[in-house]
């Protein structure tokens, strides 16, 4: 296993359990995404992984900032190079990461929802957040970055903060402390377990299972620029939101987003 040299004590007992490429711990980086994909073109082995205290200029879906209080939360990048039949569904590894948190989060008594296509929500509140970015090889798929940002501690979600929709941490749920390192073990754990349902139709059941807002009315904002309140059926097997509008007529979409407005 590659570990580099300012790699943190603190977190090492957590994670030499597991079977990873290697991972790369840095106090303080621009995005750990970044990090990873220069890592996939030096080779990184699958189930790499970057993890950071802070990033200056984290990223999430939409071009938007990603921004937590520095030490409180995780910052993760994974590296996986998905195999043949894994690229056939790769659309599918943002879910792969929301589920992973999701589970974790069972293992701390937590029920928590995937609001489509990337926001892990606990009573109704972003918790935490995946990106996935690909790198590519001429035409083909090298490997998937899937970079994750979870609220862990109280204090993690920056109180200046514009937020799109109310946030949370995992503390702030539970009402007590919660070792982010173990969290992190967790969700990998949890991770390589997904990973080998990743092609099949319970990957899609389990997706549906924890999908926020099913049957229910929502604002949803389509990538037209046009926002409408639709009905959210479910996910299907190419991970596109099965929607019904208000005159009855059906549509998947693979992109636009449900709005939840801050109170
Ligand atoms: C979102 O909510 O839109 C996704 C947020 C993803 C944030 C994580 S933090 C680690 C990794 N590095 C980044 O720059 N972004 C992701």
């Amino acid at each position: 296993m590659i570990v580099e040299q300012d790699s943190c004590e603190e977190i090492r007992p957590f994670l030499d359990q597991l079977p990873l490429g290697g991972w790369r711990y840095h106090p303080v980086v621009g995005s750990t995404n970044d990090l990873a994909l220069d890592w996939v073109r030096e080779g990184a082995a699958d189930w790499s992984m970057v993890l950071s205290d802070e990033q200056t200029a984290g990223r999430g879906r939409k071009s938007r900032r990603w921004e937590m209080n520095p030490g409180k939360g995780l910052a993760m990048s994974l590296i996986l190079r998905p195999t043949e039949a894994e690229k056939e569904h790769i659309i599918r590894f943002t879910a792969l990461g929301a589920l992973g948190l999701v589970q974790a989060l069972k293992n701390y008594g937590l029920e928590a929802e995937i609001k489509w296509p990337n926001d892990v929500l606990l009573k109704g509140e972003k918790v935490g957040g995946v990106l996935v970015e690909t790198a590519w090889m001429g035409e083909a798929i090298e490997a998937c970055v899937i970079g994750m940002g979870v609220n862990v501690a109280h204090g993690s979600v920056p109180k200046s903060l514009d937020l799109r929709m109310p946030a949370t941490s995992v503390e702030d749920v539970l009402s007590g402390p919660v070792n982010r390192w173990e969290m992190l073990a967790e969700i990998l754990r949890s991770m390589m377990t997904l990973r080998d349902t990743v092609t099949k139709d319970t990957f899609i059941e389990d997706w549906n299972h924890h999908l926020a807002f099913r049957n229910h009315w929502v604002k949803f904002h389509f990538s037209s620029g046009e926002a409408e309140s639709v009905r959210i059926l479910g996910i299907d097997d190419d991970g596109k939101l099965n929607l019904q509008h208000s005159d009855g007529r059906l549509e998947a979409v693979n992109s636009g987003e449900i709005v939840v407005e801050s109170t």
